[in-house]
């Protein structure tokens, strides 16, 4: 089997996870971050994570699933929300959902918590008073105090158990 790990990251949390997910394979796998991927086309199984950008995969990784068709697929993605949130879990089934569209077999998917970008926090103190994001009520608060916390060791071990278990099954 030709399994290739492909990540899209911005600040490094998706990376670190990535490198959890990777160390599964035991080398037997190929890890490129979407800048540099190959196509799809030539592996068996490919394994995409990408950062959720307002509500979904972020763009680079959301072109690059587009190429994938037929093919055995396990995914994983970083956000700053909780992972165990509905927001979350409305990334994971949009994602599944583009997936299968393209005649894939989705066998999992990992999700975790990363920090969110200082410059992105920062701008959102610009936002008119009105608008959700501009409100740093405690909710809010404890939620980005958490994300700064991950991804962690923890979450990088759970990534690869989560890799370890589809490739078992
Ligand atoms: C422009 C932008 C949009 C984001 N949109 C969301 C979002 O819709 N939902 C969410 O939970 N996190 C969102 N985040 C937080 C990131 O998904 C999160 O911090 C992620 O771990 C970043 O991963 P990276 O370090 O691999 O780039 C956003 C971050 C940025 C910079």
């Amino acid at each position: 089997m030709k399994a290739l790990v492909v990540y899209s990251t911005l600040t490094g949390n998706t990376k670190k996870i990535a490198e959890g997910v990777f160390s599964a394979f035991d080398g037997q796998a190929e890890c490129f971050d979407v800048k540099d991927a190959p196509a799809p086309d030539g592996y068996d199984l490919i394994v995409p994570g990408f950062w959720v950008d307002r509500g979904h995969a972020d763009d680079a990784m959301l072109a690059f699933m587009e190429k994938i068709k037929n093919k055995k697929i396990a995914f994983f993605f970083t956000l700053g929300a909780y992972p165990d949130s509905e927001h979350a879990g409305e990334v994971a089934a949009d994602t599944e959902k583009r997936l299968k569209e393209n005649g894939n077999e989705v066998l999992g998917h990992f999700r975790c918590q990363g920090k969110v970008d200082p410059k992105l926090l920062e701008s959102m103190k610009k936002l008119p008073a009105d608008h959700p994001h501009a409100q740093m009520t405690e909710e809010r608060k404890a939620r980005l105090d958490e994300a700064a916390k991950h991804p962690d060791e923890k979450d990088v071990a759970n990534a690869a158990d989560f890799m370890k278990k589809v490739l078992a099954a």
